[in-house]
């Protein structure tokens, strides 16, 4: 498999997963597992963040102690569905701006469409974090960081609950230097696109619109 892959196999992670493809888990407790489980990944994905020194006096002395070294950041949800993932990402990265991108597959085409894209103005000067729930085809993966590429942001990652092999092998030929985080690297796709065994309609789960 692609080196372009972390697979996050906490075991908090894989429970709190588990709740989440449970079909019984309704919409509530739902968007409250993408939350927690989007800490816990972000947490992976800022793991290179840069450090510098700087002095801090405790009750006892003065010391030199690590801080992030200013490094700015912005994630990037796919809507619907990587609203989900805003709230648990900027828990860890407050500072963080959020650019938007809307994108709906088609039905039957199973390609994506756009229909909304706002991003920061600063975006090249940040580092990106594109967030989306789901990686089935990769088609609205591939299109969301080819609509952010093109406004040159310093590096892209990309972080999601849930990855087909079949979009994680389109996204790293289409963009090889995008790293991606999940917390599952699943078996396959259906035939209407559906990661199997996955979790459903990521969009439909948080929002309750089925
Ligand atoms: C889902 C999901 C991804 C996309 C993944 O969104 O949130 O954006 O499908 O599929 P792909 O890798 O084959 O492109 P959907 O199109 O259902 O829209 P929604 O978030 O508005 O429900
Ligand atoms: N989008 C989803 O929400 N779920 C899938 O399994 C595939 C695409």
């Amino acid at each position: 498999m692609s080196a372009n892959i972390f697979i996050a196999d906490h075991p908090l992670i894989q429970h709190k997963l588990t709740l989440l493809r449970n079909e019984k888990t309704g919409s509530k407790q739902f968007r409250e597992l993408i939350k927690e489980i989007t800490e816990l990944l972000c947490y992976e994905a800022t793991r290179d963040l840069p450090l510098c020194e700087v002095e801090v006096t405790t009750p006892i002395c003065t010391t030199k102690s690590k801080v992030v070294a200013g490094r700015k950041m912005a994630f990037v949800p796919i809507l619907r569905a990587g609203l989900g993932m805003v709230d648990g990402a900027l828990e860890l990265v407050p500072a963080a701006k959020v650019g938007h991108i809307g994108l709906y597959r088609d039905p039957e085409t199973l390609k994506p469409v756009e229909y909304y894209c706002k991003l920061p103005h600063d975006i090249h000067e940040r580092e990106v974090i594109v967030v989306d729930p789901m990686l089935a085809t990769g088609g609205s993966a591939i299109d969301a960081i080819t609509l952010i590429k093109a406004r040159s942001p310093l590096h892209i990652k990309f972080m999601c609950i849930i990855a087909a092999p079949e979009g994680l092998r389109a996204l790293s030929e289409a963009h090889p230097d995008v790293q991606v985080y999940c917390a599952s690297l699943d078996s396959h796709l259906n035939e209407h696109g559906y990661i199997v065994p996955g979790l459903g309609d990521a969009g439909d789960r948080i929002f309750g619109t089925k």
